[in-house]
């Protein structure tokens, strides 16, 4: 192990941007499709592999709905979440804010309830076994109506208590933050916190549209805010947390090199950027390969992941308290040596 990945495999850290639909790893696929009987239009683990390369985000969309008609019962979401805690806590994860996109379960005919009850049941089971504090986020498809997001929070209304937030995800360009206003504000009434993608493939517009007409407390990317410079100094003064996702970034080809990132721009900016991984099963490595292979690209210092490292509980949705104890966490351990 270099002494990079020594010191990013310790350090203590949040995730706040992971689908969990895009953990569902090769082998689970087989597994999942194997005892519900689901055919796939994959021969081999190798086969699907081999499919994971993707020319921007639809492409990867695509691949990404087939992917999950695989998840059918509670089981299937109970060991799915279940498998990407227990990979995580490997990569000294200690709290995660997931999302799940329960429209690309209902309209498949499976039911909300059993979506929600299998995560949030690893989520507090196998959470607490790992000691790794939780928040759900459920997604609105940006490429259905808004009629069906306002479905979607209706079906969500009986598990409230289970639900921490909304968020906005799927094809961005021409599905404006804008188009959902309405759900967004019924959210707001109903007390949930609210994220949305934006500025992945959208424009800087989208950004602003998604912090002034949806109220977001965070911006999920939010790569293509760099080209406002107002915008970007906006940002920083509110300290907007933005959920980054370099080898997401990669795949999808918001950037041609992880050389040509913005994570050191968006830094030096004093955003509050953190380091995710999306859809790591898709995009080839969790969140600690996140770190190591952006830090390896832009020659990023040990301060520059602490910095990381901080910004995702201070963006996260911990009560104050929590943060500052993660956060002198995060400086004894930055004070010790590793090897
Ligand atoms: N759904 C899963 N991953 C996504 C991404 N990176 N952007 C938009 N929607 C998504
Ligand atoms: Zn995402």
């Amino acid at each position: 192990m270099s002494t990079l990945e020594a010191f990013v495999s310790g350090l203590p850290k949040a995730e706040l941007h992971l689908h969990i639909e895009g953990s569902l790893e090769p082998e689970q696929m087989f597994e999942f499709a194997r005892r519900n009987g689901v055919s796939l239009p994959y021969e081999s683990v190798a086969d699907i592999r081999a499919a994971y390369e993707f020319s921007d985000l639809q492409d990867f969309l695509d691949i990404y709905y087939t992917g999950m008609n695989v998840l059918l019962t509670e089981q299937d979401f109970y060991e799915l979440t279940e498998a990407y805690l227990r990979r995580v806590a490997g990569d000294a994860v200690r709290h995660v804010e997931i999302f799940f996109d329960p429209q690309a379960h209902t309209s498949r005919g499976v039911e909300f309830e059993t979506v929600i009850n299998g995560v949030t049941r690893a989520l507090k089971f196998v959470g607490h076994e790992l000691g790794i504090s939780s928040k759900l986020i459920m997604c609105f498809l940006r490429h259905l109506s808004e009629e069906d997001a306002f479905n979607a929070l209706a079906s969500a209304e009986p598990f409230l208590h289970m639900i921490d937030g909304v968020g906005l995800d799927s094809s961005e360009l021409g599905h404006p933050p804008s188009k959902f206003a309405n759900v967004f504000s019924r959210a707001t009434e109903l007390g949930l916190k609210k994220v949305a993608h934006a500025g992945e493939e959208g424009p800087a517009e989208y950004v602003y549209e998604a912090i002034d007409i949806l109220k977001v407390d965070r911006i999920d990317h939010g790569n293509r805010s760099l080209e406002s410079e107002v915008l970007v100094k906006r940002l920083a003064e509110e300290q907007i947390a933005l959920t980054v996702c370099p080898l997401s970034n990669l795949k999808l080809r918001v950037v041609s090199r992880l050389q040509d990132h913005p994570m050191k721009s968006m830094l030096d900016a004093g955003l509050l950027a953190t380091i995710n991984s999306d859809d790591p099963s898709y995009f080839g490595g969790y969140i600690n390969d996140n770190y190591t292979r952006l830090a390896t690209a832009l020659e990023l210092t040990e301060g520059d992941l602490v910095q990381c490292a901080k910004n995702s509980f201070t963006g996260s949705f911990l009560p104050s308290e929590k943060v500052k104890q993660f956060h002198s966490e995060i400086d004894s351990y930055a004070s010790r040596k590793h090897t």
